[in-house]
């Protein structure tokens, strides 16, 4: 077999399938569509409707390499041959056209012929009664049966998840030869080793499966194959397991260069570059489809997965955040096919920057903890850190087992293995019970059944705000009702509608549904089901039912408004990458009518320069008065004219571009003004950060602009009118107020120095004399230890040999200090043992050094009976 590269495969496995009629796909983002699943994690996801028969293909026939990301098995990635998070899945697809006859021989031909696999060492496994496979293989391809094995449901049933679509399987396997068995003698087909490699996937995609476990036949029998690309490479390369290919080889190197270490030394430093290796493609290919880190959701996914690549880092002696480091090799081997590494490169490169540099500090942290816990043991004589500790720092810290494991041995301990597994297995089942909570939501029933009977619902709200429609099902309380009447909530489905669903961070719309013996405020629209649109409405008057007519009408006003800002956030987005740069990307956004909210990513606080300046620009394009333009075209078509990518593009569907000719291009379902000028003017009026790396703006445009623009000029009015004068003399005024304040202040304080002085005088006057030591002692109302001090300090400065005791008392309590000058303790008097006595007749206790102590009391109202004990303690300490 000749030896090809990966980039190579992919490639051949692509255009063999176009050579059979399929369309070739860029691969869809990592974000899937479907709300079920958090990451896309096979070629099919984005290709989910289709199967379920919701959306018509453009063509029958598919074929991708896909980036998919699974986390489940993320502990076996690099102590296996062939665990990934992130790999590329090889798959060609069929909607309801081919079937295993023609998509079983082609996976044969593609293998044997194209790629050169010995059909001598190829097996096949097929579904238990799955016959007709059977004969494909046997009769169609010549495999001998002693060939083709017959498995299971967990072997050979396919299906995205607890609900959805799924079939049987039949799967192809590739002897890879002795040298890589277990060498038990049940070792064939099925076993867990590496000799009989499973290479493809072939899912005859008939059934889909219902919450209840209902199964029905999909409307169509379609196909649906995943080949992992990097499986692939590890046999035509003969690699030994999918790192050595040249797929991830090159990062493995980079990466032990970087370290000085060498592939191959130990277990220890061979799966760190592993993990490394892969943890990289991950998480460039995750930032690249616009995730980033944050503490939940597929943010958290990210962090934890840097934090892992950071740690095993460390474990080979990379102290300093490198990871940034490996992009250039990264995007040497990939980003010939994947051109979204270039195209955000610069994001990857910061949000690998910032956040590997935010986790040096976290892990001082947890060493700090780590270093705390295991004195703690050594105090304690014990010599086992509980695992509660080691999970802690795993999960909180991101350090793995094994390098809190290391750690321990250096200081002469152990872990606790157990108690840690026993934590992860209960955080796991915590995921576990959240996982199955999201599917249920989002099974959506009576809307996904209203949708699959009527379909979208045509919106002829771009145009109009006004139209004329048929009610065509009504629901209440989650069931689908014939009719509701005054003073009952509704939610309405119209054949046809002018009313906005929420969508594209755009608000729904309101207003008012009349019919001939009805009317309903709506409060609000939305799309639960695709773009099934439904008025969630209250009946004001009269009955609606089914079938009546109804003419709609939105609240105009409102409308308007939101449409300045739907439009207005386009010109912002712009303003934006035009003054801070290419990296600028929307991370989400809410248009309302009275302000909107822009979320981005960049790296530090917009400085006051830059928001005028981007004030500047966006209030300029208004002014100019560009028209609108919106048209619909392919996606491939919206890009080359330089429309904003979004990250959760739809396959095969016409886009909607709206463009300011010669400003923006921008895909987007809103509703925009028909010229820039129709926006007024647009406002910043706050900027914030709401993560690593994404801030957040609030902006104004139109009369709500105007508001905030007078709300600012009055307060400016009323502070002018406050502090006398104009309003452009108000800072001055207030520089001088300040400089007032600052003067008054030090006066202040030299009156206070002089009134202590004064109590100095007078506590000196009043010292007595005890076996030849100068005694001062006084109470304070409300001062500060401070100012007890600097009394003291100063009674020691002006007497000797002296013992000064002061108290302060207030709130419920009394604080004193003593102190005995150098004279007075080498006549053996000592500051702390007297404090100590005193105090406790405070009812409190303390004590300190000789020369000075500090101690408190419970008691303030026996203050003073506690300082008159002070001279005998004195006498007591002189004879004694
Ligand atoms: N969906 C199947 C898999 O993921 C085949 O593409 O294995």
């Amino acid at each position: 077999m000749q030896w090809r590269s990966g980039n190579e495969l992919r490639e051949m496995f692509l255009a063999y399938f176009e050579e059979k009629g399929s369309k070739r796909f860029k691969s869809f983002p990592l974000i899937p569509e479907d709300p079920s699943i958090m990451f896309t994690i096979a070629g099919m996801v984005p290709f989910k409707p289709y199967f379920l028969g919701i959306r018509t293909p453009e063509g029958p026939r598919a074929v991708t390499s896909q980036k998919c990301l699974r986390t489940n098995d993320i502990d076996n990635v690099g102590r296996t041959a062939r665990h990934h998070t992130f790999f590329e899945m090889l798959g060609n697809f069929s909607f309801g056209d081919y079937f295993k006859k023609e998509a079983i021989p082609f996976a044969w031909e593609f293998l044997t012929e194209r790629v050169g696999l010995e059909p001598d060492r190829m097996y096949a496994s097929i579904y238990l009664d799955d016959d007709e496979a059977f004969d494909i293989w046997h009769n169609d391809v010549g495999l001998s049966k002693d060939r083709i094995f017959r498995m299971g449901e967990e072997d050979n049933y396919w299906s995205i998840g607890p609900v959805g679509p799924c079939g049987p399987c039949s799967e192809l396997y590739y002897d890879q030869g002795e040298a890589f068995s277990c060498g038990k003698p049940t070792c064939t087909v099925g076993c867990d080793c590496d000799r009989y490699l499973e290479v493809w996937n072939l899912v005859f995609m008939q059934f889909n499966r219902f919450e209840d476990g209902r199964i029905e036949p999909l409307p169509k029998q379609n196909i649906d194959t995943g080949m992992g690309l990097e499986r692939l490479a590890a046999v035509v390369q003969r690699a030994p397991s999918d790192f050595e290919t040249d797929l991830f080889k090159p990062l493995i190197d980079a990466t032990c260069s970087l370290a000085g270490v060498r592939y191959g030394a130990g277990p220890k430093e061979d799966r760190a570059v592993k993990v490394i290796a892969d943890h990289i493609r991950a998480l460039a290919f995750m930032i690249a489809d616009g995730i980033l880190p944050a503490n939940d959701g597929r943010g958290y996914v990210l962090r934890r997965l840097l934090r892992r690549a950071a740690m095993l880092g460390r474990l080979i002696g990379l102290d300093r955040p490198f990871l940034v480091q490996l992009m250039p090799t990264l995007l040497e081997l990939m980003a010939g096919h994947y051109s979204e590494l270039k195209e955000h490169r610069s994001t990857i490169e910061q949000v690998l920057q910032v956040e590997e540099s935010r986790f040096n500090r976290t892990l001082e942290q947890g060493s700090n903890l780590l270093d705390t816990e295991v004195a703690r043991l050594e105090e304690r004589g014990e010599s086992v850190l509980p695992g509660e500790v080691a999970f802690e720092l795993y999960d909180t810290f991101g350090f793995p087992c094994e390098l809190t494991e290391e750690i321990c041995e250096e200081r002469g301990c152990s872990l606790d293995h157990e108690g840690f597994r026993r934590e992860m297995e209960a955080q796991r089942d915590r995921a576990r019970q959240a996982g199955k909570h999201a599917t249920s939501r989002v099974e959506k029933t009576v809307y996904t059944e209203l949708h699959k009977e009527l379909g979208d619902t045509p919106f002829d709200g771009y145009a109009a705000t006004e139209g004329d429609a048929a009610v065509q099902a009504l629901i209440a309380d989650g069931e689908r009702v014939s009719s509701a009447s005054e003073g009952q909530e509704v939610e309405v489905v119209l054949d046809r509608t002018p009313f906005y669903a929420e969508g594209g961070g755009q608000i729904g719309d309101e207003g008012v549904l009349t019919g001939e013996a009805s009317r309903l405020a709506v409060r609000n629209t939305v799309a639960p089901a695709e773009r099934l649109v439904v008025h969630q409405a209250v009946v004001e008057a009269g009955t609606i039912a089914v079938g009546d007519a109804v003419h709609g009408a939105v609240d105009a006003e409102r409308r308007q408004a939101v449409r300045r800002h739907h439009t207005a956030t386009h010109i912002l987005h712009e303003a934006l990458i035009q003054v801070l740069g290419p990296h600028v990307r929307q991370s989400g956004s809410l248009v309302a009518p009275d302000m909107l909210r822009f979320d981005f990513t960049h790296f530090a606080p917009l400085r006051r320069e830059e928001v005028l300046e981007v004030e500047r620009i966006a209030n300029r394009e208004i002014l100019a008065n560009t028209p609108l333009a919106v048209e619909r075209t392919t996606l491939d078509r919206a890009k080359e004219r330089g429309a904003k990518a979004i990250f959760e593009e739809k396959y095969g569907e016409e886009v909607r571009l709206v463009s300011i000719h010669g400003f923006s291009a921008e895909l987007c379902g809103g509703t925009h003004v028909d010229a820039t000028g129709d926006i007024g003017s647009l406002r910043i009026i706050h900027e914030e950060g709401i993560g690593s790396g994404i801030r957040r703006i609030i902006a104004k445009a139109g009369m709500p602009a105007l508001e905030y623009a007078q709300e600012t000029s009055s307060r400016l009015h009323e502070i002018a009118g406050l502090l006398g004068g104009e309003h452009h003399e108000s800072p001055e005024k207030i520089v001088a107020l300040q400089e007032e304040l600052k003067e008054l202040r030090k006066e202040l304080a030299d009156v206070r120095l002089r009134r202590r002085l004064e109590h100095v005088d007078g506590l000196i006057d009043g010292a007595q004399e005890v076996a030849g030591i100068r005694v001062v002692t006084a109470s304070f109302e409300g001062a500060s230890p401070d100012v007890l001090r600097q009394v003291g300090d100063t009674v020691k400065n002006r007497l000797s040999p002296v013992l000064v005791v002061l108290a302060a008392v207030g709130d419920g309590k009394v604080q004193f200090i003593a102190m005995a000058d150098e004279s007075a303790r080498e006549m053996g008097l000592h500051a702390g043992n007297i404090l100590r006595e005193v105090a406790k007749a405070a009812g409190g206790g303390g004590g300190g050094k000789p020369a000075m102590a500090q101690a408190g009391g419970k008691r303030p109202e026996k203050t003073d009976e506690a300082l008159a004990l002070v001279p005998e303690l004195v006498s007591h300490s002189r004879s004694g």
